[in-house]
């Protein structure tokens, strides 16, 4: 099982969600790979602010990854990749290696997502690969934003349906990362972790 959260446009929490999904994938016993596809990476960054992982953490960011992943992925009992902004080799590699493509989208202001580049570029992979499944997570949604009919209408003519699980912005999410801790590590009981459990669960319902 590889999942990736991809999205050209850089800020919109996938750093946040790959990591916090595979460690909750992880609690359950399972073994996690999380694959840092970002030269930035910020993914790796966090792990060396601790001292062990919940998960093995490697950093790959070539626009040949794709078989290098899934030959590792073979060893795991799911794979979590987190992917770059703005490197659109890189992306499709992380297409072409993953099962599930979580796209996040920051649903405020005026957006333009549904018609992004990474969308082509999952919708391009799919004409190729019938089994590889997709999906818009809402993140970083503000207070009680009311999804508006518009948000669901995107997405549904990008023909990418749009996941019920929502992640709010919330302090939290921000603070654990820069404290090298999962949500679950730093606030276990609080509704951002929830969140990450529900999101994991819908995203493995559709794997
Ligand atoms: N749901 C959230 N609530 C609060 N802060 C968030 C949330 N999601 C992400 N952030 C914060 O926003 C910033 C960007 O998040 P993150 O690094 O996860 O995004 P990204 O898409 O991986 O960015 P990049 O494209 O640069 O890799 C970080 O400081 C992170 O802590
Ligand atoms: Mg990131």
């Amino acid at each position: 099982m590889i999942i990736s959260f991809l999205n050209q446009k850089g800020g919109v929490g996938k750093t946040t969600l790959s990591i916090n999904v595979a460690a909750w994938l992880a609690s359950q016993g399972r073994k996690v790979l999380l694959v840092d596809a970002d030269k930035q990476g910020s993914a790796t960054t966090w792990a060396s602010l601790r001292d062990e992982t919940p998960f093995q953490v490697i950093s790959m960011a070539r626009e040949n990854l794709a078989k290098d992943v899934m030959r590792l992925a073979a060893d795991f009992a799911a794979t979590v990749i987190d992917g770059p902004p703005h490197a659109e080799g890189i992306a499709r590699a992380c297409i072409i290696a993953s099962d599930f493509v979580a796209l996040p989208i920051e649903p405020s202001g005026l957006s333009t997502w549904a018609s992004d580049l990474t969308v082509r570029q999952v919708q391009e992979a799919q004409a190729y690969k019938e089994t590889l499944k997709c999906g818009f997570v809402v993140s970083r949604k503000i207070g009680n934003t009311v999804l508006g009919r518009e948000i669901r209408t995107m997405a549904a003519d990008a023909g990418i349906q749009l996941l019920d699980a929502e992640v709010e912005q919330r302090v939290a999410y921000a603070e654990s990362l820069t404290m090298g801790k999962t949500i679950f590590e730093w606030s276990p009981t609080g509704t951002a972790a929830k969140e990450i459990m529900t999101l994991t669960d819908e995203i493995i319902r559709h794997v």
